[in-house]
């Protein structure tokens, strides 16, 4: 068995090896590849959801959210119902197929309906109210793929269920006001009211009549838009149609009384919590069941383009009933992190990276034992610890661990196991250290911040 030397000297690191291209054999099919606008999110990327997904689950619990776990393929009726028949999202963008047993499935492509599905469901009524619910998962929209813009996609949501009042508004834009600033990306908070269905009759009425006789102009989407869902118009960001969108009438004129006050309150809130907002009197949003309050997070620097939103939300005081629920107010929101990722990226903030942290080389068949058992003492710390059961030698540990970028070496050897001690090996400075295999949680948790 071979005992571990103690060496002074930094590993050089070694040119690397031209990459030898392996030619599959003539008779193999070639490898399957993923869907078009679906991806690969690899451990590198991984760290950013893995930060954003710990972050907003700490902000939530504060807030007195509960996580709630849903189905990723629902009834399609679900959607046609919740989200709207002449939504973009349910006419073009749902994944949907037929299933003898289950009749017509959809992929999710969004949270809302299936949450307030479940609150009905569940009889989330009789518990004490509101009942503050969010979610973190996959969502799917069959969209033309471009940057920003995925078939399947990433959501953090948080609904609201059984309060009217406008602090409960406000306080889903104070999260996401602490969220974004803690992450160090700047952002906008577009708010506007939609007032209620009855009152946006008249506005749409007026709308129509504005973009009747600009019809030609409309892009093709548009076009449609006037005849099946005017209110989308005001979705749209083809340059042409923003421009004509500069004079269209503005909803906050037509809006009533009630929802009125119901926004000045949220507004209030919003200036008590020193929360930043911009009024914008063109936003609708997307989806058909908004009722009130709506808004969008954009970030501050960038073009904004269809597909810059980092978030958006609003309330939904119709959507339970509408679902056969009893009557009950919500609000909510949801954040897409891909977005949220690459604007991280761009402006060139980084995560803690848990790759590398800790190698731990062991010197034969004895040590290997040992450290297998002392695995468990490790999960204390919550670092990610590499090792490399299949090799024996020191130096082609110690070059693997050079490879992953480890900080710290952990060496096992026969003296080691002898006497009860590891040596804990510093890679930048190459210092080594010898302590007491008990007290090396301790030990470690020391020369590198303990990982929550
Ligand atoms: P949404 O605006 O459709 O709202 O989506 C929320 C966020 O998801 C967007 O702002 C964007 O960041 C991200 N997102 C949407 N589609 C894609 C895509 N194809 N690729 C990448 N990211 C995307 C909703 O889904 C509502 N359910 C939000 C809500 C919750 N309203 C009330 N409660």
């Amino acid at each position: 068995m071979k005992k571990a030397k103690v060496v002074n000297k930094k590993i050089e690191k070694k040119p690397v090896a031209p990459v030898k291209v392996v030619v599959a054999p003539k008779n193999v099919k070639p490898t399957p590849e993923v869907l078009r606008g679906m991806r690969d999110i690899l451990p590198n990327e991984w760290n950013y959801f893995e930060f954003l997904i710990k972050k907003l689950e700490n902000l939530a619990h504060v807030y007195g959210f509960n996580r709630i776990e849903l189905p990723i393929m629902e009834p399609l009726s679900l959607y046609v119902r919740g989200t709207g028949k002449f939504t973009d999202v349910v006419q073009k963008e749902m994944f949907k197929f037929g299933d003898e047993e289950s009749g017509e499935i959809a992929m999710r492509p969004e949270g809302t309906p299936g949450v307030a599905r479940a609150y009905i469901g569940h009889g989330m009524l009789n518990l004490p109210q509101p009942v503050k619910l969010y979610y973190v998962g996959s969502f799917f929209r069959r969209e033309r793929p471009q940057a920003g813009r995925h078939r399947e996609f990433h959501q953090f949501g948080l609904e609201i269920f059984g309060s009217d009042h406008p602090v409960s508004d406000a306080e889903l834009i104070a999260l996401a006001h602490r969220f974004f600033k803690g992450i160090g990306v700047p952002v906008t908070f577009q708010v506007n009211s939609i007032g209620t269905p009855a009152s946006r009759e008249k506005f749409i009425k007026e709308l129509i009549e504005y973009y009747k006789p600009k019809r030609k102009l409309l892009c093709e989407n548009c076009k449609e838009r006037l005849t099946k869902n005017p209110l989308r118009l005001l979705d749209c960001k083809e340059p042409g149609c923003l421009t004509i969108k500069t004079d269209a009438p503005q909803i906050v004129d037509f809006i009533d009384e009630e929802s009125k006050a119901h926004f000045m309150r949220v507004l209030e809130y919003l200036d008590e919590l020193e929360v930043p907002y911009q009024l914008n009197s063109h936003l609708v949003r997307g989806l058909d069941y908004y009722t009130k309050t709506v808004f969008e997070i954009w970030p501050e620097e960038g073009e904004n383009t269809a597909q810059s939103s980092l978030g958006g939300g609003g309330r939904y005081d119709l959507l339970v009933e509408s679902l056969g629920g009893r009557p009950t107010k919500a609000v909510g929101f949801a954040l897409g992190l891909e977005r949220i990722i690459n604007k991280m990226k761009e402006l060139q903030i980084r995560v803690p990276s848990r790759n590398g942290e800790i190698f731990l080389a062991q010197l034969g068949e004895a040590a290997r034992k040992v450290a297998l058992k002392m695995m468990p003492q490790l999960e204390e710390t919550g670092f990610k610890i590499h090792v490399n059961f299949s090799k024996d030698g020191l130096r082609d540990q110690l070059e693997q661990a050079n490879k992953l970028g480890a900080k710290i070496v952990l060496i096992l050897g026969q003296q080691e196991i002898q006497d009860g001690t590891v040596i804990i090996r510093d890679m930048d400075s190459g210092m080594q250290e010898s302590v007491d295999i008990k007290k090396l949680a301790a030990a470690l948790i020391k020369r590198l911040p303990k990982v929550e």
